[in-house]
Order: structure tokens, then sequence, then C-alpha cells
């Protein structure tokens, strides 16, 4: 089947409970292990490609390498999205050029500004089919040229909810509960530790993410920053030459609750990094006279397939979904 908008996967989404799996792609390794996974596991899934993805790898590229994809895995619907759209420029172009879901990422406006911009991407957008989510909140972290500092972040106002999707008109809406961008999503400050000594991380904002859902009943609500920073490949980076001491994510266990209420898209890049360059980096340890990039590259792709199948199963619930999702 061809590329689709993300209307019908929230639909289902929403209603029986599960949210889809947004992963971040840059190169073709990424793209094969994320969808050979959502193919075994018959998942619907959203590709999405951020402003420093297209920076890296050229719009075309990901297009192509995406609609290959499409080509492999006809049994199960993908969605093409634009991830923190910075401008309508760059959502148009979007558009244009074939992503059927954009994100128009005006979180750090003031609130009319916001809603002015996302207005026009959402008319722009909908007269050719393709959805658009909006920003509510702003979360710490990185991406792309924005960085909010911990502390400058702000959780979502319930209150301007109603008004935010009705005069903009946006599909979906990512909201700020205490999730973050990147591999540190929490200060040590904010955690306890447990008997072996790791962070345990304080708990999301159900109490707003159940608010926002009280004010917009059957609306598909989206969570970014929600990489979990498996121990496992933390500790492989830092025992084959990385730092990266007291990356944290958000417990599996609060994605699944929240995938159970009104989250119908879960956004997940960071894990994939980590699973890439710990498997990467225990490979040049442990065989240093190898440099022929295929023989790297294929078991950083395994491991991409495997950390996501374990997201579509364990985490997300939306393995198996594939066909109500067409
Ligand atoms: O939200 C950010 C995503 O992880 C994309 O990251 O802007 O470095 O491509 P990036
Ligand atoms: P992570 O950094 O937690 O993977 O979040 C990715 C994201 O929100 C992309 O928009
Ligand atoms: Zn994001």
């Amino acid at each position: 089947m061809a590329l689709v908008n993300s209307k019908k996967m929230f639909e289902q989404a929403y209603k029986n409970g599960y949210a889809i799996g947004a992963f971040n792609v840059n190169n073709m390794e990424i793209v094969q292990g994320i969808t050979e996974a959502c193919k075994e596991e018959n998942a619907p899934v959203i590709l999405q490609v951020s402003k420093g993805a297209r920076a890296y790898a050229n719009h075309t590229y990901l297009v192509k390498l995406v609609e290959a994809a499409v080509k492999e895995c006809p049994e199960i619907p993908i969605v093409l999205h634009l991830d923190h759209g910075p401008d309508f420029e760059t959502c148009k172009s979007c558009i244009d050029g074939g992503f059927t879901s954009v994100m128009i990422d005006g979180s750090h406006l003031p609130f009319e500004e916001n809603i002015a911009l996302t207005k026009k991407v959402v008319e722009y957008a909908h007269e050719r089919g393709v959805t658009v989510e909006g920003e509510l909140g702003t979360l710490a972290g990185i991406e792309d040229d924005v960085k909010v500092a911990h502390g400058a972040e702000s959780y979502t106002k319930p209150e301007e909810v109603i008004e935010f999707v009705t005069r903009t008109g946006v599909d979906s809406l990512a909201i700020a509960i205490g999730t973050s961008h990147g591999a540190y999503k929490f200060k040590p400050e904010q955690c306890t530790r447990n008997e072996e000594g790791i962070l345990v991380p304080p708990a999301l904002r159900f109490d707003i993410l159940e608010a926002v859902s009280k004010k917009l009943p059957g609306f598909p609500i989206v969570l970014h920053g929600s990489s979990s920073v498996p121990q496992e490949y933390v500790k492989m980076v830092n025992e084959n030459g990385g730092k990266m001491p007291d990356a944290i994510g958000v417990p599996e266990s609060q994605l699944r609750k929240a995938a159970a209420l009104s989250v119908c898209k879960i956004n997940i890049d960071s894990d994939l990094r980590l699973a890439m360059t710990g498997t990467i980096r225990k490979f040049f340890n442990e065989k240093p006279d190898k440099f022929d990039p295929r023989e790297y590259l294929k078991p950083a792709r395994a491991n991409i397939k495997e950390i996501v199948r374990h997201k579509l199963r364990d985490v997300l619930g939306c393995a198996g979904k594939a066909d109500e999702c067409k």
C-alpha cells in the first residue's frame, strides 16, 4: 500500500488503547531496522524526519528510502512525518515533497502566534490530505537548533488546549508532561537511586495528561522525548570507550500506561541511536582490524530491529495492529 496519513492509525490507537511508534530516520540502516521489525510484528508505523535529518541525508534520499520500505513492506501502513517542523516553508516543502504528515512546532512562540502559524500549516496540509501535529508546552533537551535547559521547560496548560485545537484544526497535539529530548532526561538531583545505584526518575505528570484528555475526549495526544535509554546500551557504550554518565530515560511502564490512555503517538529516537552506537563501539573494540562498514552496520541494524520489536510488543501495544489501521 502507498504511504498513508495518520488519521486512521490514531482513530484505531485511541479506540483500542495503544500508541503508534514514531521513530526518527536518518539513513538506510535505520529505515531498514525499523520497518523490518514492523513487518515482522505486523505493526503500523510512523517514520519521522527532522530538519537535521533533512540537512544530513537530503530530502530526496530520505523520501526514496521510505518509498523503498513501503515497497518492501506492502502489508503495513507507513506514515512519512516531518518531526518538529520549524516554520511554514519547511512544512510546505515536505508536503509538496511527498510527506503524508507534518508537525509544526510553534511551542516556543506566544500562544496567539503559535495558533496563527499552526492554522496556516493546517490549511495548506488539509487541502492536500496531509495530517498535522501541533504542540503546546515545551520539553527540556535538544532538538535541532532549539535547546531548552532543564528548568526552562514548561508543562502544557490544560486550560489552553480546547482553544488551540479548535482554532487551528490540528489532527493531534503534542504535550509536555515531564518527558524531554535526548539521553539525559532527568538531572540526578531529580531522581532517587535504587539498591544497585541506578537512577530512578520522577513520574510523568499523568494528572496533566488526564486533564487534557478530559478537555479533548477522543482527540489523539502525542508524547515526544519518550526514549527509555536502556541501561544495557548505556553500559555497552561506556564499556567500549564511550562516556555517557547518568544517561536516563522514561520508564517503559509509564509509556505503556500513557499508550493505554489518550496518547496515540510516542516518539522514540535516542534509544535507536544508543543501540546503534553501543553496537558499533563494541564491534570496534572487539575487532579493531575490521574496516568494512557493512560488517559493523549489519549488527547495528539488527539491534535497531530488536529494540523496535520490543517497543512494538511490550511498550506501544501496536504489534499485530497493521490491518485495522489500513
Ligand atoms: O526531537 C528530536 C529528534 O530526536 C530528532 O533529533 O534534530 O538531532 O535529528 P535531531
Ligand atoms: P527521544 O530523544 O526521547 O528519543 O525523543 C525523540 C523525539 O521526541 C523526536 O521528536
Ligand atoms: Zn520531539
